[in-house]
């Protein structure tokens, strides 16, 4: 089904309601759900006028002070490659990505972005990348119900070196109001032990189209910066 074509708006739609209908028992992590997906991934979240890769990449790129071409960069549920196209965009080069799809997987391999690419399903499995190796860490597209859990964000700052960039980004729809405020009181919790600095937040109205009954229209996100101390 998921490879039927043409796609359209509607059809994209369907797709993205089934993963909601899934029983958590049948698919806990959406690893089914995705590996189905990536054929035809980016041509349907293109429809949605999906834009967390590239609001995010802009919002590094206005931050990060160093040499661009020598800086690490490690995409974190990287899916096809998306965040890092948009980095590379942006003078990048050198990208490490990790997912727990292993077509997702596929296609980010295909794209020839990555010097390295690596499964975990995040949450029940560590980061799998050495502490303290990255200049900036991404995540787009992950931080939401049931993909990566909150707490993972640990994780990604253990990842980059001191003073380097951690960029995350979420839905502020309705159906992600629980998780946001959860992601929210974790970032603050690491603020407050001095883990992180907060360099921007950033609200962005038209985040992606939305595809519930509640969601008219464009749906609302948001990018984070944090700078780890
Ligand atoms: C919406 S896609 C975003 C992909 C890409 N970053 C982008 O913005 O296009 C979400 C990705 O998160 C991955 N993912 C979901 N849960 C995960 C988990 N627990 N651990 C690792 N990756 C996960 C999925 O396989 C999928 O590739």
């Amino acid at each position: 089904m998921l490879s039927e074509n043409p796609r359209t708006f509607e059809t994209v739609k369907d797709v993205i309601l089934s993963v909601h209908k899934a029983s958590s028992a049948e698919d806990p992590h959406q690893i089914h759900f995705y590996n189905r997906w990536a054929q035809t991934y980016e041509q349907d979240v293109a429809l949605l006028d999906y834009s967390a890769p590239s609001q995010a990449a802009a919002r590094i790129s206005a931050h990060f002070s160093g040499e661009r071409q020598a800086a690490k960069v490690l995409d974190v549920a990287c899916g096809t490659g998306m965040a890092a196209k948009m980095m590379k965009r942006e003078g990048f080069e050198r990208f490490v990505g990790v997912d727990s799809s292993e077509g997702m997987l596929n296609h980010a391999r295909q794209s020839d972005m990555y010097q390295e690419l690596k499964m975990a399903i995040l949450g029940d499995q560590p980061l799998p990348v050495p502490l303290a190796d990255f200049d900036i860490v991404i995540i787009t597209g992950g931080l939401s119900e049931s993909h990566i859990p909150a707490k993972v964000i640990r994780e990604l700052c253990q990842a980059v070196k001191q003073g380097g960039l951690i960029c995350m980004t979420t839905r502020a729809n309705r159906d992600n109001v629980g998780y946001k405020a959860a992601l929210e009181a974790e970032m603050k919790q690491m603020e407050e032990e001095g883990l992180w600095q907060r360099v921007e937040v950033t609200d962005v109205s038209e985040w992606e189209r939305g595809v519930t009954d509640f969601d008219k229209g464009y749906i609302p996100g948001c990018v984070y910066i944090f700078q780890r101390l």
